[in-house]
């Protein structure tokens, strides 16, 4: 079972991470209520111990934490790595999904040129630090407003990034790198989904959400503003209303509390 959190009563909303992050980044999300919220460390981050993890793998380790958990099915939702693995999920494991949502995410595998990044991250995080990694991916992780505005976020952020371990770093940049194409799966999901972006999110932007969300079966596009690729850590609020205005209209959940 990978280490979690789990807290509230109600519907599982299970939450999985970005990358170089842990279970931790889901805090502001503790404002939604009405909820099971289970928050994973996925393998090599936080508390969960590495693995030569793949997509598939990393979703079939979500899916024994839910055994484990006794919850057979639930909402599940992913922030960019985590939403790779998401999508993994709801290929592999699409009889146990209730809803999905895809945050700050995309369907589409890495180009040449994107590999060839994964390869310069995997160098450097054998003898950089993590702080390095993460200062490193800041500027193009926040938007403009976020690191002008939220220093608080920008710390927070960047003290999450610093906690990962280089092994755990080393074989997500692996796992990401080599992941399948998700796209032909997409008109297959027949659950509710939800998909939300950063309207400044320079690495997931919005035109690849949109068109993600078109080619998923009546899914909802959320565009957040002043937000880029992190958007439950830089307008928390937004996102925390959002996912409950799509929660009690799509899913028909009883009306949640998004937070103060
Ligand atoms: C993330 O935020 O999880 C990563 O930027 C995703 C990626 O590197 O593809």
């Amino acid at each position: 079972m990978l280490a979690h959190s789990d807290s509230g009563t109600g519907t599982p909303l299970v939450l999985l991470h970005a990358f170089p992050f842990d279970r931790r980044m889901w805090e502001p999300q503790a404002a939604i209520t009405n909820v099971r919220l289970v928050v994973p460390d996925l393998p090599g981050f936080g508390q969960s111990p590495v693995a030569d993890s793949t997509v598939d793998t990393m979703a079939d380790a979500v899916a024994e934490t839910l055994n484990g958990l006794r919850i057979d099915s639930c909402i599940l939702g992913g922030c960019s790595m985590g939403g790779y693995v998401a999508l993994a999920f709801a290929r592999r494991h699409a009889h146990r999904l209730k809803g999905l949502i895809l945050i700050d995410t995309k369907a589409e595998p890495d180009d040449e040129a994107g590999k060839a990044n994964r390869q310069k991250m995997i160098d450097a995080a054998s003898t950089l630090s993590a702080s390095a990694v993460i200062d490193g991916m800041i500027p193009k992780a926040l938007c403009e407003a976020t690191r002008t505005n939220r220093l608080d976020v920008v710390e927070a952020v960047r003290r999450l990034g610093a906690a990962q371990t280089a092994a755990g770093i080393i074989s997500a940049q692996r796992m990401m790198r080599d992941r399948p194409d998700s796209r032909p799966a997409l008109g297959a999901i027949r659950v509710p989904t939800l998909v939300i972006v950063g309207e400044h999110d320079a690495i997931t932007p919005p035109a690849g959400a949109r068109a993600m969300a078109a080619a998923i079966p009546g899914a909802r596009f959320v565009e957040l503003k002043d937000s880029g690729h992190l958007p439950n850590l830089e307008t928390p609020d937004a996102f925390n209303a959002a996912v409950v205005d799509w929660l009690v209209s799509a899913v028909q959940l009883q009306a949640p509390n998004s937070g103060p």
